[in-house]
């Protein structure tokens, strides 16, 4: 057995109500149910650091933050949970599910935000040499069931960036599924419509060839 095999890495991404949340607990029980020891997270977070930033995020103090330092802010807590929770997890051996990871920069900050792919992939290099996940599964769900979700999860309480328009939110998928199709190696892209248990086989099948892999 070779103990130091590093584990993998897994992030869902999609729009506030496609059920990342959901997916990721229930990916984190199937993978322990196969003997992998995961560590489950997510961004903004996953370390009190950057816990503490997406504080100042998602609840800014004052008028809120402008377009760059939003940016900055979500690199700095990502970089800080990649340096001291993702990347020791995985040499560990571990396997690491996130929910949301840097492609949730790339379509908020960078795609409906205005910033460009650019400054956002540069800001990812810095902070991570650039870390990708091994896969990244982009849950879908049309508009209308979305804010029907949202309606009955959050009610008139969403945060600072949840609770933006929906002509920004409509832009965050669109900038998702434009990523996707660029890098059709990198993402698997699930229809997140039906209950957790469907959806999270769609998940299981698109995951097999991972899954297979000797880790
Ligand atoms: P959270 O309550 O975790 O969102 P949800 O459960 O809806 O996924 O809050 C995270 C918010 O931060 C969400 O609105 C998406 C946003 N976000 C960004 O804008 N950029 C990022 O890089 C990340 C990780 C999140």
């Amino acid at each position: 057995m070779s103990q130091s095999a590093r584990g993998k890495f897994i992030a869902f991404e999609g729009g506030e109500g496609t059920g990342k949340s959901t997916q990721t607990l229930l990916l984190a029980n199937a993978l322990r149910e196969l003997g992998k020891r995961v560590e489950i997270t997510r961004e903004p977070g996953g370390t009190p650091g950057a816990e503490a930033i997406r504080q100042l995020l998602l609840h800014p103090p004052g008028e809120g933050w402008q377009a760059e330092a939003e940016a900055l802010l979500f690199a700095a807590a990502r970089s800080d949970h990649v340096a001291q929770l993702i990347n020791p997890a995985l040499e560990n051996g571990a396997w690491v599910v996130s929910d949301r990871f840097v492609d949730s920069s790339r379509a908020y900050q960078g795609g409906a935000g205005g910033l460009g792919d650019d400054a956002i992939i540069a800001l990812h290099q810095f902070g991570t040499h650039g870390m990708r996940p091994d896969c990244t599964v982009l849950l879908e769900v049309d508009e209308a069931r979305l804010a029907q979700r949202l309606n009955e999860r959050d009610g008139d309480t969403s945060d600072a960036i949840g609770g933006r328009s929906a002509d920004y939110h409509r832009k965050v998928a669109q900038s998702f599924r434009a990523l996707a199709e660029a890098d059709p190696e990198g993402f698997v892209v699930i229809d997140g419509i039906g209950t957790p248990e469907e959806v999270h086989a769609r998940v299981m099948a698109a995951l097999a060839p991972l899954l297979d892999e000797r880790t």
